[in-house]
């Protein structure tokens, strides 16, 4: 099995977004990881539906969107007008978690749940059956560039475990410092989905970088 691998466009350059997207949609990159930031849930602000719109115009591959904002329910209809395939939202950031999965299904998007570096894949325990996947940061987030932090690999074959007791289907992606020493521990470990900003759009030839990663799964026994 391969891994299926998100680039995330908070590294790309946002001067030349439409060759940064073409770049992707000529890669085997398999969705779309789009930052959103609120300057409240985290300290950066990134970029909102304008220009989620506007990448959705031009990216032929799914979007994987990631919201790090105080009340990502507020948004739900929006992203599914947009088209977004994934609506990620932080447990952290989700008073009535359960209702708010239940509101991205209805509205016809897949549902993941994101857990900073210091909550416990345990509390997730309850609603693991209902979500299609499960964002384990490895940095804490607001920003690209940020080294991984090592206990991540604990955390994957914890949820990896969780995963299996609770008869879910869930994925689990991990978004932060994924780059060529970390990415085939992670994979190793049980990732399904690599997400990875600078390391993709600050190589030389992303698109290979992208294959690289892809074919990391394949190695997995
Ligand atoms: C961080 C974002 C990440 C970020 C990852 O808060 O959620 O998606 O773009 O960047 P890198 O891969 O550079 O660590
Ligand atoms: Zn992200």
């Amino acid at each position: 099995m391969t891994t299926l691998v998100s680039p995330s466009l908070l590294a790309a350059d946002f001067a030349n977004l439409r060759g940064e997207i073409d770049l992707i949609n000529r890669s085997e990159a398999d969705w779309l990881h789009c930052d959103v930031m609120d300057g409240s849930f985290v300290p950066n602000i990134s970029f909102g539906f304008p220009v989620l719109e506007a990448v959705k115009r031009i990216s032929r591959k799914p979007l994987d969107v990631h919201f790090m904002i105080v009340h990502p329910e507020r948004y739900i209809a929006r992203t599914a007008r947009l088209g977004a395939m994934m609506m990620t939202v932080h447990q952290e950031a989700c008073t009535h978690l359960d209702r708010t999965i239940h509101e991205i299904h209805e509205a016809g998007m897949k549902a993941g749940v994101a857990l900073n570096p210091a909550t416990p894949v345990a509390l997730l325990e309850d609603v693991l059956a209902e979500v299609d996947m499960v964002l384990l940061m490895s940095v804490n987030p607001g920003f690209g560039g940020q080294r991984f932090i090592e206990n991540t690999l604990a955390k994957v074959q914890r949820l990896r475990r969780l995963i299996a007791e609770s008869g879910s289907h869930a994925l689990i992606q991990v978004d932060g410092g994924v780059n060529g020493d970390t990415a085939p521990r992670l994979v190793r470990a049980g990732v399904d989905v690599l997400v990875s900003g600078s390391y993709v759009f600050g190589a030389e030839r992303p698109g290979e970088v992208i294959g690289m990663l892809k074919r990391l799964g394949a190695e997995r026994a």
